[in-house]
């Protein structure tokens, strides 16, 4: 027999944070904590169907008016305007203005994607795969693929986590941002930066935003954790409206799988914001013919979750309340993590803790500890350091700030 056609192909390494979960669910020891998982765990460390979904799925279960036909390629319209409307606010001037398009996506990747397809065929001249891009150092490592596999060749790290002071280091941002050619797309998390749990203030946005807009620069945010942050989704939204008040066009990936607990219904928006209708109009009809070769047609269920939920006002308050909950648990979390470690007088400072926000805190614990973690404790966080606030409960708080003030006390 011939050697395979495929004997060439390279093993690839699996996804980290996949590869985690893996590990964790063969693991044995009934102390093990899941601490790598990007997803909402309740107190009883399991997955939370939101009241509000469970409510909906029933009413789609039971409207005899829906069939399964195919969408309209771009996706259903009234979640692409209940979504966009979301991220912009309700009187937001540019959806007065009928200057803002949308398109339903596979979650927010497929947001980020199509958006990242549609900038290198016709952003900055056509097929430009020479326009740098720019990811927040650290950032969600999928950024970087994203773009790299639409196409861009120059894909640039900012500055944007100081470890030292453990917080953001916006001068380094700044400078960046002054130093990259003109035209070169900046991806920003809209709110709770995934990982470090860091964002920028309102002043700080202020800055980023002059400087980006004297050097011509393109804001592609990235919005996967509204509500997230401050339990507040006008509040979290805040950076994206202003960029928009300022007259910038941009992009905005939208996520519904951490907000409505989505995460497999494959759930996304990308609200395009430009200058004027007939620019959208031109814009969108090339991202129809992007989306045709990509997945032809989106996925109604989530949508139809999403755009119920958010077209309803009681819904919708409901839904505020489901959010509200899930970041609530977040910050009870944090203090309490932050207090046991301070109790057990674990050396450095935990301030951190409790000063970054969102689903994650970046602790600041090295690669070894991280091991030591894994391997002696079955505590499952990425080599980063990061945790997902969710995976501690009630019940292994305790053991995991004992270990963590063990690795941090035995091993350098
Ligand atoms: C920063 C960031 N962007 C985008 C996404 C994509 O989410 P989705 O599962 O909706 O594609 C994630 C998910 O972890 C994320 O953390």
């Amino acid at each position: 027999m011939a050697a395979s056609i495929f004997a060439a192909v390279p093993l690839s390494p699996p996804v980290a944070v996949f590869k985690l979960t893996a590990d964790f669910r063969e693991d044995g020891d009934s102390r093990k904590v899941n601490l790598g998982v990007g997803a909402y765990r309740t107190d009883e460390g399991q997955p939370w169907v939101l009241p509000v979904v469970k409510k909906v799925k029933q009413l789609i279960v039971n409207d005899n008016s829906l069939n399964h036909e195919y969408l309209p390629i771009l996706g259903l319209p009234e979640f692409r305007a209940n979504a966009s409307r979301i991220a912009l606010g309700d009187d937001s001037p540019a959806i007065k203005e009928n200057r803002v398009g949308s398109v339903q996506s596979l979650g927010g990747t497929g947001a980020l994607r199509i958006g990242a397809d549609f900038l290198r065929r016709w952003y900055n001249g056509n097929n430009n795969t020479a326009t740098p891009v720019y990811v927040s150092s650290p950032t969600w490592e999928n950024h970087n693929s994203v773009f790299m596999d639409a196409g861009f060749k120059d894909i640039r790290p900012y500055h944007y986590w100081d470890a030292a002071k453990r917080g953001l280091d916006i001068q380094g941002l700044l400078n960046d941002m002054e130093s990259a050619p003109e035209s070169s797309i900046f991806v920003l998390h809209a709110c709770a930066h995934n990982p470090t749990g860091t964002d920028p203030s309102p002043e700080q946005w202020k800055q980023i935003a002059a400087v980006m807009k004297r050097r011509s620069l393109f804001p592609f945010f990235d919005s996967a954790y509204q509500g997230f942050a401050s339990g507040s989704l006008d509040k979290d939204a805040w950076a994206v409206r202003f960029f928009v008040s300022e007259g910038f066009e941009l992009f905005c990936a939208q996520s519904f799988s951490k907000n409505f607990g989505l995460y497999n219904e494959r759930v996304g928006n990308l609200t395009v914001v430009g200058k004027d209708a007939d620019n959208v109009k031109r814009v969108l009809s090339q991202m129809e013919k992007i989306v045709r070769t990509t997945w032809s047609n989106p996925p109604s269920q989530g949508a139809r979750i999403v755009a119920t939920t958010l077209s309803s006002p009681q819904l919708f308050d409901e839904w505020k309340g489901n959010v509200k909950t899930m970041a609530d648990r977040v910050l009870l979390m944090r203090s309490e993590l932050r207090s046991r470690l301070e109790a057990l007088g674990t050396p450095g400072t935990w301030n951190h803790i409790t000063e970054q926000i969102g689903m994650f805190s970046f602790t600041g614990l090295n690669p070894k500890q991280v091991e030591y973690l894994v391997k002696e404790k079955h505590i499952y966080l990425l080599a980063s350091g990061r945790i997902n606030m969710c995976g501690l409960t009630t019940k292994n708080l305790d053991y995991v700030a004992k270990s963590i003030h063990e690795a941090v006390t035995k091993i350098q």
